[in-house]
């Protein structure tokens, strides 16, 4: 073989790996475990309500100071999940593609709901995220929240706007649906993701499903504290104030 041949072998290697079946998968999982790990930090930030309006508000501000830093997490997030949803697309039009129109009842008894439901899960957490960027980071959908007053330390109130928020039982009830479909989506990710990163034998998968699917509706449970919490009148506004 010729140098250049080698060469060009090698230059096509990562071109290479990204458009096979396993390429797509071990980045889908790596791109999962990155935005999962977003989640269960995103989750911890905002159990601080619990703690209380200035503790929620300092740990808001606190990420608004990081200046580049929060701009480059950004990047990374967005660059993440494009990936994420670019190769699961395909991987949901090859599948559908090459699938003989025999076989699918056989396919449909193997699978589990949430394998069979992976694309639709996630262009819903999709819509919701964007939703959600509009409604408490970009503050388009109820601009109300941009005139709040500040709190007593002076930082801006996203306590108070996450308590507007979901005091709205619809705003509640989509981000609990949202939710639902995101630890949904999650049990089975994790259980693939196992098994595409090669972490299971067939001793451990089962146990392993078991706790990723656990996992998962923590989560699902730890998220939907915030809104029900709300709704039930235990997190409310200093005061009692409307
Ligand atoms: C009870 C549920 C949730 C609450 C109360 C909540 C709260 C918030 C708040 C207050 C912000 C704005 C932060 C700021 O700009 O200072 C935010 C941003 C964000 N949230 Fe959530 N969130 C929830 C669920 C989720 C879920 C389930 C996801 C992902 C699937 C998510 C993804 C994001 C993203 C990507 C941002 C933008 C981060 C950034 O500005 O860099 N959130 N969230």
């Amino acid at each position: 073989m010729s140098t250049v041949g080698t060469k060009e072998l090698t230059a096509n290697v990562p071109a290479q790996f990204t458009t096979t079946s396993i390429g797509r998968k071990v980045l889908m999982a790596i791109t999962g475990l990155l935005l999962s790990a977003f989640v269960v930090v995103h989750l911890v930030g905002n159990l601080q309500i619990f703690i209380g309006q200035t503790q929620l508000n300092a740990y808001a501000h606190t990420l608004q100071s990081l200046g580049v830093i929060k701009w480059l997490f950004r990047l990374g997030l967005l660059l993440f999940v494009g990936i994420h949803i670019w190769e699961g697309v395909i991987t949901w039009w090859q599948n559908k593609q090459s699938r003989p129109v025999g076989y699918i009842k056989e396919d449909t008894i193997q699978a589990t709901l949430a394998s069979r439901t992976m694309i639709y899960t996630g262009l819903v957490i999709v819509s919701f995220v964007v939703y959600h960027l509009l409604h408490f980071t970009l503050i388009v959908t109820n601009p109300q929240y941009a005139t709040l007053p500040p709190d007593a330390a002076g930082n801006f109130d996203a306590y108070k706007m996450v308590v507007l928020g979901f005091r709205n039982p619809i705003i509640a009830g989509v981000y609990i649906v949202a939710m639902f479909l995101l630890a949904f989506h999650l049990t089975h990710s994790f259980s693939s993701m196992f098994q595409t990163l090669g972490l299971n034998n067939n001793r451990y998968i089962d146990k392993l499903k078991f706790y990723g699917s656990l996992v998962a509706w923590l989560i699902f449970l730890a998220y939907i504290s915030i809104p029900v919490a709300v709704l039930v009148g235990i997190v409310k506004l200093p005061g009692g104030g409307a």
